[in-house]
Protein backbone atom coordinates (compact mmCIF):
# COMPACT_ATOMS: atom_id res chain seq x y z
CA UNK A 1 0.00 0.00 0.00
CA UNK A 2 1.24 3.36 -0.80
CA UNK A 3 0.77 6.26 2.07
CA UNK A 4 -1.19 9.47 1.29
CA UNK A 5 0.79 12.11 0.78
CA UNK A 6 -0.77 15.80 0.39
CA UNK A 7 1.84 18.98 -0.24
CA UNK A 8 0.98 22.73 -0.05
CA UNK A 9 2.74 24.75 -2.67
CA UNK A 10 3.12 28.45 -1.89
CA UNK A 11 4.62 29.12 -5.09
CA UNK A 12 5.74 32.98 -4.70
CA UNK A 13 3.11 34.13 -1.76
CA UNK A 14 3.84 35.48 1.66
CA UNK A 15 5.35 38.32 3.68
CA UNK A 16 6.77 37.44 7.14
CA UNK A 17 4.02 38.09 9.21
CA UNK A 18 1.65 36.13 7.16
CA UNK A 19 4.00 33.17 7.11
CA UNK A 20 4.33 33.49 10.77
CA UNK A 21 0.19 33.78 10.85
CA UNK A 22 -0.20 30.67 8.26
CA UNK A 23 2.55 28.05 10.49
CA UNK A 24 0.37 29.31 13.60
CA UNK A 25 -2.73 28.37 11.98
CA UNK A 26 -1.18 24.63 10.47
CA UNK A 27 0.05 23.93 13.56
CA UNK A 28 -3.43 24.20 15.01
CA UNK A 29 -4.85 21.82 12.75
CA UNK A 30 -5.49 18.32 13.13
CA UNK A 31 -3.75 16.26 10.85
CA UNK A 32 -4.04 12.40 10.15
CA UNK A 33 -0.95 10.54 11.05
CA UNK A 34 -1.51 7.81 7.99
CA UNK A 35 -0.46 11.09 5.72
CA UNK A 36 2.45 12.82 4.67
CA UNK A 37 2.19 16.39 5.07
CA UNK A 38 4.14 18.48 3.44
CA UNK A 39 5.08 22.08 2.84
CA UNK A 40 6.54 24.05 0.13
CA UNK A 41 7.53 27.70 0.90
CA UNK A 42 9.20 30.40 -0.43
CA UNK A 43 13.38 29.69 -0.72
CA UNK A 44 13.23 33.09 1.28
CA UNK A 45 11.18 31.73 4.61
CA UNK A 46 12.31 28.13 4.30
CA UNK A 47 14.61 28.06 7.55
CA UNK A 48 12.09 30.04 9.55
CA UNK A 49 9.33 27.07 8.21
CA UNK A 50 11.82 24.42 9.39
CA UNK A 51 12.45 25.69 12.59
CA UNK A 52 8.98 25.91 13.52
CA UNK A 53 8.04 23.05 12.46
CA UNK A 54 10.70 21.09 13.79
CA UNK A 55 9.27 19.41 16.26
CA UNK A 56 6.16 18.23 13.87
CA UNK A 57 5.59 15.25 11.34
CA UNK A 58 5.58 17.94 8.82
CA UNK A 59 8.17 18.01 6.10
CA UNK A 60 9.69 20.77 4.25
CA UNK A 61 10.81 21.39 0.47
CA UNK A 62 12.08 23.92 -2.03
CA UNK A 63 9.98 24.89 -5.38
CA UNK A 64 12.52 24.58 -7.26
CA UNK A 65 16.86 24.05 -7.09
CA UNK A 66 20.02 24.36 -9.51
CA UNK A 67 20.59 21.65 -12.42
CA UNK A 68 24.10 20.53 -9.69
CA UNK A 69 23.62 19.28 -6.26
CA UNK A 70 27.03 21.29 -5.19
CA UNK A 71 27.62 25.07 -4.15
CA UNK A 72 28.93 27.11 -7.32
CA UNK A 73 29.45 30.31 -8.98
CA UNK A 74 25.25 30.55 -9.76
CA UNK A 75 23.95 33.94 -9.24
CA UNK A 76 20.38 33.47 -7.67
CA UNK A 77 20.23 29.83 -7.87
CA UNK A 78 19.91 27.49 -4.90
CA UNK A 79 22.04 24.19 -5.15
CA UNK A 80 19.77 21.03 -3.69
CA UNK A 81 22.89 20.28 -1.55
CA UNK A 82 22.44 23.73 0.50
CA UNK A 83 18.39 23.07 0.36
CA UNK A 84 19.02 19.28 2.27
CA UNK A 85 21.50 21.66 4.74
CA UNK A 86 18.43 23.89 5.31
CA UNK A 87 16.42 20.75 6.74
CA UNK A 88 14.06 20.41 3.32
CA UNK A 89 13.84 16.77 2.82
CA UNK A 90 11.91 16.92 -0.85
CA UNK A 91 12.11 20.04 -3.52
CA UNK A 92 9.57 19.93 -6.74
CA UNK A 93 10.94 20.02 -9.77
CA UNK A 94 9.52 21.26 -13.18
CA UNK A 95 6.91 23.10 -11.84
CA UNK A 96 4.42 24.19 -14.89
CA UNK A 97 4.86 27.53 -13.74
CA UNK A 98 8.66 27.11 -14.03
CA UNK A 99 8.33 25.19 -17.72
CA UNK A 100 6.42 27.64 -19.09
CA UNK A 101 6.90 30.73 -17.88
CA UNK A 102 10.45 30.36 -17.11
CA UNK A 103 11.48 28.07 -20.11
CA UNK A 104 12.16 24.71 -18.32
CA UNK A 105 12.96 22.43 -20.99
CA UNK A 106 12.34 18.09 -20.00
CA UNK A 107 15.79 18.18 -20.41
CA UNK A 108 17.05 20.96 -17.63
CA UNK A 109 14.28 19.44 -15.70
CA UNK A 110 15.57 15.74 -15.58
CA UNK A 111 19.17 17.13 -14.76
CA UNK A 112 17.39 19.22 -11.71
CA UNK A 113 15.80 16.05 -10.33
CA UNK A 114 19.40 14.04 -10.40
CA UNK A 115 20.60 16.70 -8.41
CA UNK A 116 17.94 16.90 -6.02
CA UNK A 117 18.35 12.76 -5.71
CA UNK A 118 22.03 13.53 -5.45
CA UNK A 119 22.12 15.41 -2.50
CA UNK A 120 19.50 13.00 -0.79
CA UNK A 121 16.58 15.16 -1.56
CA UNK A 122 12.89 12.97 -2.32
CA UNK A 123 12.17 15.20 -6.12
CA UNK A 124 8.82 15.95 -6.69
CA UNK A 125 8.59 15.81 -10.36
CA UNK A 126 5.37 17.59 -11.98
CA UNK A 127 4.44 16.69 -15.08
CA UNK A 128 1.24 18.22 -17.37
CA UNK A 129 -0.29 19.09 -20.48
CA UNK A 130 -1.63 22.68 -21.42
CA UNK A 131 -5.19 23.13 -22.60
CA UNK A 132 -4.02 23.22 -26.52
CA UNK A 133 -2.18 19.86 -25.84
CA UNK A 134 -5.10 18.09 -23.87
CA UNK A 135 -7.56 19.47 -26.92
CA UNK A 136 -5.20 18.22 -29.42
CA UNK A 137 -4.93 14.88 -27.86
CA UNK A 138 -1.50 14.76 -26.94
CA UNK A 139 -1.89 14.38 -23.13
CA UNK A 140 -0.61 11.05 -22.95
CA UNK A 141 1.82 11.75 -24.77
CA UNK A 142 3.24 14.62 -23.35
CA UNK A 143 3.13 13.71 -20.03
CA UNK A 144 5.09 10.56 -21.29
CA UNK A 145 7.91 12.46 -22.99
CA UNK A 146 8.15 14.67 -19.25
CA UNK A 147 8.66 11.66 -17.50
CA UNK A 148 10.34 9.56 -20.18
CA UNK A 149 13.33 12.19 -19.87
CA UNK A 150 13.71 12.11 -15.97
CA UNK A 151 13.96 8.05 -16.19
CA UNK A 152 16.27 9.03 -18.81
CA UNK A 153 19.00 10.41 -17.27
CA UNK A 154 18.85 8.84 -13.31
CA UNK A 155 17.16 5.63 -14.63
CA UNK A 156 13.88 3.37 -13.65
CA UNK A 157 15.06 2.70 -9.87
CA UNK A 158 15.20 6.53 -9.30
CA UNK A 159 11.63 6.41 -9.52
CA UNK A 160 10.86 4.53 -6.43
CA UNK A 161 13.01 7.28 -4.65
CA UNK A 162 11.03 10.08 -6.26
CA UNK A 163 7.17 11.65 -6.30
CA UNK A 164 5.21 12.56 -9.52
CA UNK A 165 2.82 15.04 -9.31
CA UNK A 166 0.36 14.92 -12.55
CA UNK A 167 -0.73 18.59 -12.98
CA UNK A 168 -3.27 19.39 -16.28
CA UNK A 169 -2.06 23.14 -17.03
CA UNK A 170 -5.68 24.28 -17.38
CA UNK A 171 -6.80 22.84 -13.93
CA UNK A 172 -3.67 24.89 -12.27
CA UNK A 173 -5.03 27.96 -10.02
CA UNK A 174 -8.11 28.05 -12.78
CA UNK A 175 -11.01 26.70 -10.69
CA UNK A 176 -11.35 23.81 -13.41
CA UNK A 177 -10.41 20.53 -11.42
CA UNK A 178 -9.96 17.00 -13.87
CA UNK A 179 -12.59 14.81 -13.17
CA UNK A 180 -11.39 12.23 -11.03
CA UNK A 181 -11.70 9.85 -14.18
CA UNK A 182 -9.67 12.14 -16.32
CA UNK A 183 -7.40 12.79 -13.41
CA UNK A 184 -7.41 8.88 -12.95
CA UNK A 185 -6.75 8.02 -16.92
CA UNK A 186 -3.65 10.20 -16.28
CA UNK A 187 -2.30 8.56 -12.92
CA UNK A 188 -2.66 5.17 -14.62
CA UNK A 189 -0.76 6.07 -17.56
CA UNK A 190 1.90 7.02 -15.75
CA UNK A 191 1.91 4.26 -13.63
CA UNK A 192 1.82 1.75 -16.82
CA UNK A 193 5.10 3.62 -18.21
CA UNK A 194 6.88 2.92 -14.90
CA UNK A 195 5.86 -0.70 -15.28
CA UNK A 196 7.13 -1.32 -18.52
CA UNK A 197 10.54 -0.76 -17.08
CA UNK A 198 9.70 -2.15 -13.33
CA UNK A 199 6.92 -3.32 -11.63
CA UNK A 200 7.57 -2.86 -8.53
CA UNK A 201 8.63 0.81 -9.27
CA UNK A 202 5.26 1.41 -10.25
CA UNK A 203 3.64 -0.45 -7.42
CA UNK A 204 5.44 1.72 -4.56
CA UNK A 205 5.80 5.05 -6.49
CA UNK A 206 3.16 8.02 -5.55
CA UNK A 207 1.57 10.08 -7.70
CA UNK A 208 -0.20 13.05 -6.85
CA UNK A 209 -3.05 14.97 -8.45
CA UNK A 210 -2.96 18.96 -8.58
CA UNK A 211 -5.22 21.33 -9.83
CA UNK A 212 -7.51 23.59 -7.95
CA UNK A 213 -7.81 20.78 -5.24
CA UNK A 214 -9.56 21.88 -2.30
CA UNK A 215 -11.57 20.33 0.71
CA UNK A 216 -14.87 20.03 -1.40
CA UNK A 217 -13.08 17.95 -4.21
CA UNK A 218 -10.55 15.97 -2.52
CA UNK A 219 -12.10 13.11 -1.28
CA UNK A 220 -13.39 11.90 -4.81
CA UNK A 221 -9.76 12.38 -6.54
CA UNK A 222 -8.33 10.87 -3.70
CA UNK A 223 -10.26 7.98 -3.90
CA UNK A 224 -9.47 7.05 -7.86
CA UNK A 225 -6.76 4.12 -7.45
CA UNK A 226 -4.30 5.78 -8.96
CA UNK A 227 -4.22 9.19 -7.16
CA UNK A 228 -1.84 8.77 -3.60
CA UNK A 229 -2.68 12.35 -2.76
CA UNK A 230 -2.03 15.93 -3.78
CA UNK A 231 -0.30 18.87 -4.67
CA UNK A 232 -1.97 22.11 -3.27
CA UNK A 233 -1.59 25.87 -4.78
CA UNK A 234 -3.56 27.95 -3.67
CA UNK A 235 -5.81 26.11 -0.98
CA UNK A 236 -2.54 25.32 0.81
CA UNK A 237 -2.52 28.99 2.10
CA UNK A 238 -5.66 28.28 4.00
CA UNK A 239 -4.74 26.31 7.01
CA UNK A 240 -8.07 25.14 7.62
CA UNK A 241 -8.79 24.41 3.95
CA UNK A 242 -5.56 22.78 3.34
CA UNK A 243 -6.48 20.45 6.83
CA UNK A 244 -9.40 19.48 5.60
CA UNK A 245 -7.56 18.58 2.32
CA UNK A 246 -4.89 16.23 4.38
CA UNK A 247 -8.05 14.86 6.27
CA UNK A 248 -9.99 14.06 2.86
CA UNK A 249 -6.38 11.97 1.92
CA UNK A 250 -6.39 10.17 5.59
CA UNK A 251 -9.89 8.97 4.78
P1 LIG B 1 -3.67 25.18 -7.52
O1 LIG B 1 -2.13 24.93 -7.87
O2 LIG B 1 -4.06 24.18 -6.44
O3 LIG B 1 -3.76 26.59 -7.06
O4 LIG B 1 -4.44 24.92 -8.79
C1 LIG B 1 -1.56 23.66 -7.88
C2 LIG B 1 -0.08 23.75 -8.22
O5 LIG B 1 0.27 24.54 -9.09
O6 LIG B 1 0.76 23.04 -7.63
Amino acid sequence: MRRAMVAGNWKMHGTRSSVRELIGALLQQKLPDNVDVAVFPPSLFIAEVVQALAETSLAVGGQTCAAQAGQGALTGEIASSQLADAGCELVLVGHSERRLILGESDELVAQKFAAALAAGLTPVLCVGETLEQREAGETLQVVSRQLAEVIRVSGIAAMARAIIAYEPVWAIGTGLTASPEQAQDVHEAIRLQLAAQDAGVAQVTRILYGGSVKAANAAELFGMPDIDGGLIGGASLNANEFGAICRAAGN
